[in-house]
């Protein structure tokens, strides 16, 4: 057993988040660190709410509210619905704690004392109207190269040229349209990432086993070389520029840049979690040399996560943990399109667990994670899913054999009978399959694990369906006992193994047999494992597992979720 520290990206707090959202970080980290715990790992799951940057600010203001209560009443909203979707996070912090304060804070002056961080003057847009300087994508105005009228301060959206705000023709500001702005000085602290560069790169190198898609992202950046980064903002919502209390001077209206604060917060978080023994992940010099840690993100976060964030780490000088394993994600579109709240487009989070359980969602989207590519969902492809594997195959082994054994076996495990040449078909087929499963995991590797998943599930039909249990009843009695046995304790085994991904499904199946089952991960040959469920031990017939789909509601889910 060791220890193993999950982080999944922090949500941003504006908005409740959708389907790519979920299956791009927190819930393949959350079917990992369920995984890790099943194989007997000491786990420390973590993840928070993303919650300054001038986006918080803005939909607070939409909506009416102050931004502390804003975050606090999303933070709120997105925690109920994690629960809901069984994220089995041991923490869901928040990135305006006052641990991730004061750590950003010491970060940022251990930086400086060790000559990586210098105050810079630059010039940045300022809009009296809106009495605010504007982030760069707030700044709007005619694209000097294609002469698009409503390209962003970043970057022109119809040509994509990367732009400074001030190659804008007729700048405005993006949020209150005034088209009265102008150039201001301004101070801001810069991360010198260019001094940071061999610590990194050398960091990087030591790395060889990520994967392909991680290492080509952060040499891009390293091979561009790295540049100086500004980590404070002109905004009054977040982390205040002060070292041990006292505001740096100049820095009053100024905080630090939501990017710096937040993978900061996966310490914090901790922190949250267990103020006293927080250490042991996260200080080298207090254990966490033995503690291996895994990061789960889309792969628009990866050059945060071995670039930036790194770069902070390295820069204290102190003995901190960085990640040993990262796994990024593609992006999972709707229909091949943009999931879009304005736009109504797309499954977000709390409309789809009104409408199915979480257990549907969390298979559909793993078994189809966005992996190797971007992956279009489909509500049709949904529909297949949880009609197919869930219902017909998972659902009916599980219904046929608890059904048929408590009619003609009292509902107790049945005695007598041996295993015969279709029960050793079923052992050969599991221990290939299981080692296999169980690798796939390891790995990472979501989408061929659960084909094999969806394989084992199969392969205990086709065991049913060769077994008979009710033909063979009338002529052997024995030989139905043993493959009902056979059957129940399939159920048994198939349940531990499917927990990861459908969690609430496995512990109702598990519950048959009782509240004592174990959950660790099973281990050993098929026949033994096939073998456990002692004779005469009572069981319950549960509810259907699984309803299915049916098509018109799919139809007016099409209507209300704008699909295609
Ligand atoms: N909120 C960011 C996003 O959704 C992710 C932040 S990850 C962290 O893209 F490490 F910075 F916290
Ligand atoms: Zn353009």
């Amino acid at each position: 057993m060791s220890r193993v520290l999950v982080t999944s990206a922090l949500p941003y707090i504006n908005g409740i988040k959708h389907l790519g959202n979920l299956v791009g970080s927190m819930l393949p980290a959350d079917v990992y660190a369920r995984f890790m715990r099943a194989r007997g790992h000491e786990v420390a799951f973590v993840c928070a709410t993303d919650e300054h940057g001038t986006p918080a600010e803005l939909a607070a203001a939409a909506a009416g509210q102050e931004v502390a209560a804003y975050c606090a009443e999303q933070h709120e909203v997105q925690r109920a619905a994690c629960e809901g979707f069984g994220l089995s996070f041991d923490v869901f912090g928040r990135s305006s704690s006052a641990q991730n304060r004061a750590l950003t804070q010491h970060f940022a002056k251990t930086l400086e004392e060790n000559g990586y961080i210098e105050e810079r003057s630059e010039r940045q847009v300022y809009s009296p109207q809106d009495g605010r300087f504007l982030p760069d994508r707030y700044v709007e105005g005619t694209c000097p190269n294609c002469g698009f009228e409503r390209a962003r301060g970043d970057q022109c959206d119809n040509c994509g040229k990367l732009l400074d705000p001030v190659d804008l023709i007729d700048p405005y500001s993006a949020i209150s349209g005034s088209k009265d702005v102008e150039l201001r000085e301004t101070k801001h602290l810069y991360l010198l990432q260019s001094k940071l560069e061999p610590e990194v790169r050398a960091w990087v190198d030591a790395h060889p086993d990520w994967p392909q898609l991680t290492r080509s992202i952060a040499y891009k950046w390293l091979d561009e070389g790295l540049r100086d980064r500004a980590i404070t903002r002109d905004l009054s919502w977040g982390i205040p520029v002060a070292y041990d209390g006292a505001v740096r001077e100049g820095f009053e209206d100024k905080v630090f840049y939501v990017w710096f604060d937040a993978p900061i917060a996966y310490i914090a978080a901790t922190q949250e979690l267990d103020p006293e023994g927080w250490e042991r992940w996260w200080r080298t010099d207090q254990g966490a040399d033995e503690t291996r840690y895994v990061q789960f993100m889309g792969k628009d976060n990866v050059a945060f996560h071995t670039v930036s964030f790194p770069a902070t780490l390295l820069g204290s000088q102190e003995p901190w943990k960085t990640v040993d394993t990262l796994k990024s994600l593609n992006w999972l579109t709707w229909y091949g399109g943009k999931f879009s709240t304005s736009q109504n487009r797309g499954v977000f989070m709390d409309q789809a667990l009104e409408i199915m359980p979480a257990d549907a969602w969390r298979w559909y989207l793993m078994a189809n994670a966005p992996e190797s590519d971007d992956t279009a969902f489909t509500l049709e492809a949904f529909q297949a899913a949880v009609n197919k594997d869930l219902a017909d195959v998972l659902g009916n082994l599980v219904n046929r054999v608890t059904r048929f054994a408590s009619s003609r076996f009292d509902g107790v495990v049945p005695e007598g009978g041996q295993a015969g040449d279709t029960e050793e078909a079923l052992f050969a087929e599991i221990d290939k399959r299981l080692p296999a499963y169980t690798e796939h995991l390891e790995r990472m590797e979501f989408r061929k694990a659960f084909a094999e998943l969806r394989a084992i599930w199969a392969a205990g039909n086709e065991y049913l369906q060769a077994a008979a249990p009710w033909t063979a009843f009338k002529e052997d009695k024995a030989r139905a006992a043993a493959s009902v046995r056979t059957g129940l304790n399939l159920i048994r085994l198939i349940a531990e193994l499917s927990a990861p991904v459908i969690p609430f499904t496995a512990a109702a199946m598990l519950k048959i047999f009782g509240p004592d089952a174990d959950q660790a991960w099973p281990e050993g040959r098929a026949r033994d494992l096939l073998d456990r469920l002692e004779p005469g031990r009572a069981f319950e017939a549960p509810a259907v597992l699984f309803r299915k789909i049916e098509d018109d509601q799919l139809a007016e889910w099409a209507e209300r979720f704008g699909a295609p």
